[in-house]
């Protein structure tokens, strides 16, 4: 089962670029600064990640603040470290990916956000025209942190790179901090300009007040990331709503978002796949820190939720039109997906 959920072909909506960046791609950065710089007082990527992925929701966010962005701050490192996770999505039988990023100034280097946007555009822009199995596109992150003066010019990035392969915004960071009321403008001038719309949701007890998931509700987003804390009322929103939901399993179960989840088998997965009212994408958050792939969350929902061949291939086909892409790419995707259930006799299963 584990080589099909790694052939069937796959999109991933909810990948965050530099957590997406694997240890081995984040130790040949580290060598090369290294030898450039023998005084990078860094250390190796291998001792600060395990192997086995991070496991303590204490050292998460402090992992990207504190570390992977004094080591990803070039041109030439941001071009490498895109270009590895853009291969390995391809090679997890990814055929669609929406990468999301935060735009960032390096004032150490003086990367500007600008010219960090531009360089992970052009690298995506030369894998799709170098590759025919996977399309990317890219999200822009609005940081819960930021002040409204920076969340303008992640929007305004946004809408001047949409034709070069932005498709929507997102607001990420740690759940812990800022206050998401401040973005209603910001979203709602990223709406108005055809971008799509997707929000963190309910990570944790203390970012799931009703007052503050209904705020986020008012914002119309398209998708929502990890919905793990809600009411029943902000859960009959979502159904009226219809947002696709962007579930995160290992991540979730692996720092525990929910105390009271310790097995993959008590993620609230189950309960939106049995009820059906919302398209769900299965999602990989952070594939460099969690180390689980796309394919490894589908077998997960196999192996503990009893999904055979036929309902993977129907959960990661419904994916398509919950996807910010053009009506062409839709299309292209459909034909993918039609292809390969007819290629496996798909059709002929039984449910
Ligand atoms: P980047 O935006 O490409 O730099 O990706 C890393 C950033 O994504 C982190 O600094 C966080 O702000 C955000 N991020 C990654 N995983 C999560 C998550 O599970 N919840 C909220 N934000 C996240
Ligand atoms: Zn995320």
């Amino acid at each position: 089962m584990k080589e099909f959920c790694k052939r069937l072909p796959k999109i991933e909506l909810h990948a965050h670029l530099s957590g997406s960046i694997r240890r081995d791609t984040l130790h040949h950065i580290w060598q090369q600064k290294k030898s450039e710089s023998p005084e990078l007082t860094l250390e190796d990527p291998l001792l600060v990640i395990p192997e086995e992925g991070v496991k303590d929701i204490n050292a998460f966010f402090p992992l990207f603040s504190k570390y992977i962005y004094a080591l990803i701050n070039t041109v030439s490192t941001v071009e490498f470290s895109t270009r590895a996770v853009l291969n390995d999505f391809c090679a997890d039988g990814v055929v669609y990916l929406e990468l999301r990023t935060t735009p960032r100034d390096f004032p150490e280097t003086g990367l500007t956000k600008q010219k960090y946007v531009e360089t992970v555009l052009n690298t995506i822009s030369e894998f799709n025209a170098s590759n025919g199995e996977m399309k990317a596109r890219l999200i822009l992150s609005i940081d819960r942190r930021d002040d409204v003066e920076k969340a303008w010019e992640t929007v305004e990035l946004a809408k001047r790179y949409k034709k070069e392969g932005v498709s929507g915004v997102d607001l990420c960071g740690d759940p812990l901090k800022g206050d998401p009321s401040i973005f209603a403008p910001h979203f709602d001038a990223a709406k108005s300009a055809g971008l799509g719309l997707t929000i963190h949701f309910a990570e944790l007890p203390q970012s799931s007040s009703d007052s503050e998931l209904f705020t986020l509700l008012s914002y119309n987003p398209d998708r929502l990331g990890h919905v793990i804390h809600c009411s029943e009322e902000v859960k009959k929103k979502l159904v009226e709503k219809k947002v696709a939901l962007e579930l995160c399993i290992s991540c979730n179960v692996q720092i525990k978002m929910n105390p009271a989840v310790t097995t993959h088998k008590e993620h609230h997965f189950g309960e939106w796949w049995r009820e059906g009212n919302c398209t769900v994408a299965l999602s990989t958050d952070d594939v460099g820190v969690f180390y689980s792939e796309l394919s490894n969350e589908y077998w997960i929902v196999h192996e503990h939720f009893g999904l055979g061949k036929r309902q993977l291939w129907e959960l990661a086909k419904g994916v398509v039109d919950a996807t910010f892409a053009e009506k062409e790419e839709k299309e292209r995707l459909k034909g993918v997906m039609d292809k390969f259930g007819a290629a496996e006799g798909l059709w002929q299963i039984d449910m």
